[in-house]
């Protein structure tokens, strides 16, 4: 009887006590130690490996090569990370590539056996990251929406406009890096591959990996207890899960495969830098005429990942006309990959400046101009939302906030200026088959079985809520084991959906759970009541115990699997196919002081109000979206993955060069508000979705935010000190 309560976390004290196992803690006997040999060139080739040096170091073992790798068939992307496998062939793609795997028994003689591997190249003429012409994305399963979309006429739109507004927004590459690094440990019994493994799918690794050794997914097994943060860079399959297995079967021995913070830069995924070209025309009063939108992401040679930022421009304000459109520019880079907030994250940075610079030309509030263009329905194809709350979050947050009583952009206190802005903040609703099994024994104890991934999110402990919830007993009498594809399959860890849709499987299950309990009881199911740990009649007296009513019915325990299927299929995206529009909204009120003689830009307050349907647990939903507004302030002040285009290699692969928000950069005062809501569209749960929402119209708000304390409009994150100095 537990949702709708703060609880903290269940997993809490088994990750700081280090209790809870990653994938490179799990025991391996007889393991060996792989470490890759890297190219340091962005293009060309292999022309020789001479392996004798390393081979002749103590306790190294293999040195694998192209040459010794099994061909993998191409796993299809996503969810494979990408079509390209490296150590299949002498091609090089991008610096960092893996050229070798050293085995060795212990990892410091790996390391240094990796070392002593002596590699030519013949380089290649290479473009570097930004330097591509922007070209239409072809299909490698990326493209998951239409490259371009238009709704009427935009450029007729734009000639009734009495106000216009044309501008370029850009943000440059961003790395996830999450604390805990990609690890993978593999071993082979015969035809059956087990991997321990950090990862946010396990459904999706187990069968990649099963397409790329030809084996059947059942031989495939993947275990992942816990994952260390992915933030989407583990969300789909990378070439050193695919290597490492590889390389297990040749060595005929386990190996264990860490990629290190500076391999992760390389080796797994980033967000691309974005460039966004944003075109909106208004009346005299404010009402739009037009909204164009414009993007190109940075891609690599193999793949053409496409960072759909134009769902903002789609989904956001009320417009007759509408026109959009998704380039891409190759490059001799590692691919990009989803990083929270994707899509809409990059979208609403564009989106939200645009707006707040047009509403300054009409000259009206930023929200008076939100309310006036407020989208009843989905502003793309005119469908009903499926429910959007987000005149409420704008009247809450701006209450909240003192808004509408702010001070005037430039107030002065002391050496800095202060200034106020807001953002508009939203997410497609991602929806993923799942199925659970759920058991309720004589004991008054239940068990939930899920392949689910943990994160660190919070699903731990808010999915045993709901367990609790719906069978009526406490939340310390459920056990969930997860993180293992022997359980069934539930839906991956990312796209804000493992509450909505294992939870809605949950919820399914337990409704079966019932209609056996009601039987056992003698009760007609509607008329049942379970309450802690003892049934009744509703309405009925003091009931009888649960434990005994499944005794008296000769049953030791009750046991049903539960499914959600969004729509009936086995993904659905914002509820494409259905009668409704399915997204999350909110709104992002910032305050921040700027010290203009020294270029410094600081973060006072930050409210957030959203419309994300129901709040299953309030205090990890909280901690989800303040993690997502700081998350935004690395994304609007600090952040930049710099890539160096003479030598076409990531600079400062490492923490310690870069700057990201630590606790001395964010300040008490963040604000979260969920309004009351529940969408039955959704999920039987009520629940939309909030991982990754929080993330979303930072960036914007604090950008507006800037303008409003010093007057200087930055449209190329990060707003570093150069930026604030430059005028
Ligand atoms: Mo998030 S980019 O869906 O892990």
């Amino acid at each position: 009887m537990s949702m709708g309560k703060p609880l903290t976390r269940l997993d809490g004290a088994d990750k700081v006590t280090g209790r809870a196992r990653y994938a490179a803690d799990q025991p391996l006997p007889d393991a060996l130690h792989a470490v890759y040999v890297t190219a340091p060139i962005p293009a060309g080739r292999v022309t020789s490996i001479d392996s004798a040096e390393a081979l002749a170091h103590p306790g190294v073992v293999r040195v694998l090569t192209a040459r010794d790798m099994p061909r993998l068939k191409a796993a299809s992307a996503p969810p494979a990370a990408s079509v390209f496998m490296p150590l299949q062939e002498d091609e090089i793609r991008h610096e960092g590539q893996p050229v070798a795997l050293v085995l060795a028994e212990t990892l410091q003689a790996a390391e240094h056996g990796a070392r002593l591997v002596r590699v030519g190249y013949a380089p290649g003429a290479f473009i570097p990251q930004g330097a591509g012409e922007p070209v239409e994305p072809r299909e490698s399963g990326y493209v998951l929406g239409p490259a371009h979309f238009a709704k009427g006429d935009l450029d007729a739109g734009l000639a009734t406009a009495a106000l216009r507004h044309e501008a370029r927004y850009t943000q440059p590459s961003r790395h996830h890096n999450p604390m805990e690094p990609c690890a993978t440990l593999a071993r082979w019994d015969g035809d059956q591959l087990t991997v321990f493994d950090s990862v946010q799918h396990i459904a999706g690794t187990q069968g990649t990996l099963a397409e790329a050794f030809g084996l059947k997914p059942e031989q495939v097994r993947v275990i992942c207890p816990h994952t260390g943060g992915g933030f989407g860079c583990k969300a789909y399959t990378w070439p050193h899960e695919f290597l490492a297995a590889a390389a297990a079967k040749v060595a005929g021995r386990p190996v264990k495969l860490v990629l290190t913070r500076a391999q992760m830069y390389a080796n797994v995924s980033y967000q691309p830098r974005v460039e966004q070209t944003v075109t909106l025309g208004a009346t005299s009063e404010g009402r739009l005429t037009g909204i164009g939108q414009d993007v190109i992401n940075q891609t690599s040679v193999s793949d053409d990942y496409v960072e759909y930022a134009t769902e903002a421009g789609r989904s956001l304000y009320a417009t007759p006309t509408l026109r959009t459109s998704q380039r891409v520019r190759r490059g001799h880079v590692n691919i990009p990959s989803p990083m929270r907030a994707p899509v809409e994250g990059p979208g609403s940075f564009a989106m939200g400046c645009a707006v707040d610079e047009l509403s300054r030309q009409v000259g009206i509030d930023p929200l008076d101009f939100r309310l006036l263009n407020y989208a009843e329905n989905d502003p793309a194809d005119g469908k009903p939302w499926s429910s959007k709350k987000l005149r409420e979050a704008y009247d809450e947050g701006a209450r909240r906030f003192g808004w509408r009583t702010r001070a005037k952009g430039g107030t002065r206190e002391g050496d800095w200026l202060l200034g106020c802005g807001m953002a508009d903040c939203t997410m497609g609703a991602f929806r993923f088959g799942s199925t659970v099994r759920l058991r309720l024994r004589a004991d008054g104890t239940a068990l939930l079985e899920g392949s689910s991934a943990d994160i660190g999110t919070g699903g731990l402990t808010a999915l045993p809520q709901i367990v609790s919830e719906s069978l009526g007993i406490p939340v310390e009498a459920v056990t969930f084991t997860a993180g293992d594809s022997r359980l069934p399959t539930t839906g991956p860890t990312y796209g804000s959906s493992t509450i909505v849709c294992t939870g809605s499987a949950i919820l399914d299950a337990a409704t079966k759970i019932r209609e056996q309990v009601a039987r056992a009881a003698d009760v007609r199911p509607e008329e049942l009541e379970i309450r802690d740990g003892m049934v009744r009649r509703k309405g009925g007296g003091a009931g009888r115990p649960l434990g005994e009513v499944l005794r008296r019915a000769g049953l030791s325990e009750l046991s049903a699997e539960g499914k959600f299927a969004p729509n009936g299929e086995a993904a659905n995206m914002s509820g494409l196919g259905t009668p409704y529009a399915m997204r999350t909204f909110g709104a992002v009120f910032v305050e921040v002081a700027v010290d203009p003689e020294l270029g410094l830009l600081r973060l006072r307050r930050m409210v957030g109000a959203y419309s994300v349907g129901r709040i299953i647990n309030p205090r990890t939903a909280r901690s989800q979206i303040i993690g997502g507004m700081i998350w935004g302030w690395g994304m609007a002040a600090m952040e930049q993955s710099e890539h160096e285009p003479k030598l076409g290699r990531w600079l400062s692969k490492n923490l310690s060069g870069v700057a990201i928000p630590v606790n001395a950069d964010i300040p008490s005062a963040l604000d979260v508000i969920f309004v009351d809501e529940f969408d039955d569209k959704v999920s039987p749960l009520g629940a939309k979705g909030l991982g990754e929402i929080g993330a979303t119209g930072v960036s914007a708000a604090i950008a507006n935010a800037v303008y409003d304390a010093v007057g200087i409009r930055v449209r190329d994150l990060p707003i570093t000190p150069d930026k604030l100095l430059a005028q």
